[in-house]
């Protein structure tokens, strides 16, 4: 098992106590997709954050790759076992795409690929933009750059928040595929947050997130 949550519960109190999840649980398995859906405001970016160690739960545990999740392994294994996309992108605004793709190798001192990276940028569009500021960018291309980053360290698990939210059609299907190419052909796994119905469907299983609870589509 690559990932497993059990009875994750989550409140915010600003400015009134909001109970956003209610005992939530998800296994996902080496070579797995999950997709989670669910209205805006259901807490799915909140599950999002504490499956990845971002964010910290009131109650449950959480173990990754065999790890369990503590104050003082968190920081391990986001470095080394998880890839996040962030559903607002992320990026050093005033550093190269290639530089902000690099990042995460610098960060968990690994020795960083710029031919890799660029291998990257070509295969999602972006190679014109590499020497950019990543402020420049339009929403989609930081979208892509966000994308790339989270997938450049191979990690096991990918965390993936709206990754076509700002999209047009050619390339959320190229972002589809490639996340779904990496789950079938290098086995990592992959849970999605997304409104999109049509790259839900290329996942192995629909979750909704709905009033605190996570549910398996039927
Ligand atoms: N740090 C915080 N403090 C207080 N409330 C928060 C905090 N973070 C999120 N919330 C609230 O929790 C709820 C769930 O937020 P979250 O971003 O997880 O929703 P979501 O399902 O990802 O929505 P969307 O589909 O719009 O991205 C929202 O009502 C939000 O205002
Ligand atoms: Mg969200």
């Amino acid at each position: 098992m690559i990932l497993e949550a059990r009875e994750i519960w989550k409140t915010f109190q600003t400015p009134e106590r909001v109970d956003i999840l209610k005992g939530v649980s998800l296994s996902v398995d080496r070579g797995e997709s999950i997709a989670i859906c669910g209205r805006s405001g259901e807490g799915k970016s909140t599950l999002l954050h504490i499956l990845g160690t971002l964010e910290k739960a009131d109650r449950g545990d959480i173990s990754i790759c065999g790890k369990e999740w503590s104050p003082r392994s968190a920081h391990e294994i986001r470095n080394r076992h998880i890839g996040f996309v962030f559903q607002s992108y992320n990026l050093l605004d005033d550093f190269t795409v290639l530089e902000n793709i690099l990042m995460p190798a610098r960060i968990g001192r690994r020795p960083a690929d710029p031919a890799q990276g660029l291998l990257w940028l070509k295969r999602l569009d972006l190679l014109e933009r590499a020497h950019f500021p990543a402020k420049l960018l339009s929403g989609g291309e930081k979208q892509r750059v966000a994308i790339i980053r989270a997938l450049v360290n191979s990690p096991d698990l990918i965390l993936a928040d709206e990754p076509s939210g700002n999209l047009d059609r050619t390339h959320a299907e190229e972002v589809g595929h490639l996340l779904l190419s990496l789950v079938r052909e290098e086995k990592k796994s992959l849970i999605l947050v997304t409104h999109d119905p049509a790259l839900a469907r290329l996942c192995d299983k629909i979750y909704t997130l709905s009033e605190g609870h996570l549910t398996p589509n039927p």
